[in-house]
């Protein structure tokens, strides 16, 4: 049962389908969903009764959405690579030219369209790096780890004391990346073009609202499961061996 005194990420992976809810008022429910829906909407000054109606709203009206609690970490991981990192993959040589564009042709009127594609081109070199490091490094040694802890493959081999190290890096990258469509969303006032945009503006500002969207979901798979359940694993083997 939801109360304004259930955390976000409880809520957001109880019943998936109030993400949609919890983007709609712009409450953080991955990096900062660890506490009380009453003191996220006090901090943003929102009334807690309308996010609880639009709650139960959502989930009344949900579709079934799939339900990751009950996933094994390589189940996870295979999801989020083939889901929300090709998603990355997808859109950003999508999104960045169009970015080019948009700040030639409206920078000079609205400066805040360069800084966007700035943004967006610093926002893209940190992600395909961290998506890199998550699959190189961090992806294949839960997989391993899952592996020795099901008996059917050999003790993982690390380059770091615990797991704990990496995903540190992953929160603090996802962190930066949050932070940045933060101040991207502000200077655009939510991503709303200005009244002479051209439809390649408006496209690009649908885009990259759609990219924080995506993006947070796959956050939230990351830090509220698969990390957790990451670090526990490893836990469980070292007691076990
Ligand atoms: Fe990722
Ligand atoms: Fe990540």
């Amino acid at each position: 049962m939801t109360t304004s005194q259930s955390t976000l990420r409880s809520i957001a992976l109880a019943q998936p389908a109030t993400i949609r809810v919890f983007e709609r008022f712009h409450l953080d429910y991955c990096c900062g969903g660890n506490r009380p829906l009453a003191e996220a909407c006090a901090q943003k000054n929102i009334n807690v009764d309308a996010v609880l109606a639009a709650l139960a709203e959502s989930t009344a009206a949900a579709q079934p959405a799939r339900d990751f609690t009950q996933s094994t970490p390589s189940e996870l991981i295979q999801h989020i690579v083939s889901t929300h990192h090709a998603y990355v993959r997808n859109e950003l040589p999508r999104l960045l030219p169009v970015a080019e564009r948009c700040a030639a042709k409206h920078g000079p009127v609205h400066p805040e369209v360069i800084q966007i594609e700035r943004q967006l081109h610093q926002l893209g070199t940190e992600l395909l790096n961290h998506l890199s490091k998550e699959e190189l490094i961090l992806f294949p040694y839960i997989e391993a780890l899952e592996k020795f802890h099901n008996g059917s493959g050999p003790a993982p081999h690390a380059c770091f004391p615990t797991v704990e190290s990496p995903v540190q890096m992953m929160l603090s990258e996802h962190e930066a990346a949050g932070a940045l469509l933060i101040e991207m969303r502000a200077s655009t006032r939510n991503f709303t073009p200005p009244a002479d945009a051209c439809p390649t503006l408006v496209g690009l500002y649908d885009g990259i609202d759609a990219f924080e969207r995506d993006l947070h979901q796959h956050i939230h798979l990351e830090n509220n499961l698969l990390f957790p359940r990451a670090i526990a694993l490893e836990k469980e083997v070292l007691i076990a061996h």
